[in-house]
């Protein structure tokens, strides 16, 4: 019996050993921290397939690994956010986390990676603070800055569409601040007034009261930022209201990204910017758009785009460090100088680890968001407070 046991552990050695040390026989652990109830549901879902998709598209491995799931669902709750990121980083040891979809809860996220040192990609939340104060070596974002979503849509409301006048509508948590903070920048700063902001707590959909308090006050133009369930039911909500009619809705492009189907007429027409759009027309998106199709027999959206590029990333550190992720300045520095050619189109990483990239004006026809125009190129978030070590 010893003698088996000795023979059988001399063969694994020797194999091990073969593929490049002890490391290439176990599997890298990506834990999926994401909400999988809830308004922001389908967004967590999304992610994961997008993430998977590209894992399957490399065979199976990247950077040589072989990749074992673990699954949390977040429940986009800040207040659980501590212990499920633990449970990932403690219980399961994952080498990497992806997540999340909320920004309270990424914070937390964040502050845990800074902690334990585990590499974190987050494929969607823009909390500005992750790639600002709270930068760090292991954090990186395959998504967008909060910021970066809505300014351009707050110059184009004001310079391109005329509009003098604005309020702004959305959750009162730290995405909703900071979205509807940079389109009040971009329109500011082109000319326009944002004359108030309008908010309710997260994910309340009870909106009736604040959209009387908009026919009243009569701005030019309504902002809004809400995103999954929520957002289907505020686009709705708004044009059952008649205010489709007579203010023009705009927002960021989460308003009306992967609702369009439940959304229908209510969303026909909004302008809103985003780093993604429906059927972009390149080779690269043609063929994403194709094999997700197939593969989850649903249309991309931005989630899925974002979860496939955090994907992307992990394979190209995992790829430059041998798949050690161990080899932590190896691992980063390539992320670091990695062009990733994401279905959005190419983009690069800021110094503070966030996406740098074209922000498309897109106006919904039937279920699509179309392209207009490249409405800001190679936008970079303003990293403010990073300090990169
Ligand atoms: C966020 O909380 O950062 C967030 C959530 C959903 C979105 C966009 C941003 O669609």
């Amino acid at each position: 019996m010893i003698k088996q046991w000795t023979a059988m552990g001399a063969v694994a050695l020797a194999a091990a050993t073969a593929g490049g040390g002890a490391m290439a026989q176990d599997k890298i652990k990506v834990g999926f921290m994401l909400p999988f109830s809830g308004t922001y549901a389908a967004l967590g879902n999304a992610i994961e397939n997008g993430f998977r998709m590209h894992v399957a598209e490399q065979g199976g491995k990247l950077g040589g690994r072989e990749i074992e799931f673990f699954k949390v669902d977040d429940e986009s709750d800040p207040a659980k956010a501590t212990d499920n990121v633990n449970r990932l980083i403690k219980r399961d040891k994952v080498d990497v986390i992806v997540g999340t979809v909320h920004s309270g809860v990424a914070m937390a996220m964040a502050r845990a990676a800074k902690e334990s040192g585990t590499v974190l990609i987050v494929p969607n939340a823009g909390a500005d603070a992750v790639t600002g104060p709270m930068c760090a070596p292991n954090i990186f974002r395959s998504s967008f800055s909060n910021w970066q979503s809505a300014y351009p849509m707050g110059v184009v409301a004001a310079k391109q569409e005329g509009k003098k006048t604005a309020m702004t509508i959305t959750w009162k948590y730290a995405a909703g601040d900071e979205i509807t903070g940079g389109f009040k920048e971009g329109f500011e700063k082109s000319g326009g007034k944002v004359v108030k902001q309008l908010t309710l707590p997260f994910p309340n959909v009870e909106f009736q009261a604040l959209l009387t308090e908009i026919a009243a006050a009569k701005p030019d133009a309504v902002f809004a930022f809400f995103a999954g369930a929520g957002a289907v039911k505020f686009v709705k909500d708004y044009h059952a209201a008649g205010l489709s009619k007579t203010i023009p809705l705009y927002g960021a492009g989460f308003l009306t990204d992967g609702t369009l189907d439940a959304q229908g007429e209510a969303a026909q027409g909004m302008l809103t910017t985003l780093h993604y759009a429906d059927e972009l027309g390149t080779e690269r998106d043609k063929t994403f758009r194709t094999n997700y199709a197939k593969s989850y027999k649903l249309m991309p959206d931005v989630y899925a785009v974002q979860g496939y590029d955090a994907a992307q990333m992990l394979a190209v550190g995992l790829k430059a460090a041998g798949g050690d992720i161990g080899k932590k300045d190896v691992f980063r520095t390539a992320i670091e100088k990695a062009t990733i050619p994401s279905p959005r189109g190419d983009f690069t990483l800021s110094k503070a680890h966030n996406p740098v990239q074209d922000m498309y004006l897109r106006k919904v026809e039937g279920k699509e968001n179309r392209k207009i125009s490249v409405a800001m190129k190679a936008l970079a978030d303003p990293a403010r407070g990073c300090r990169m070590q």
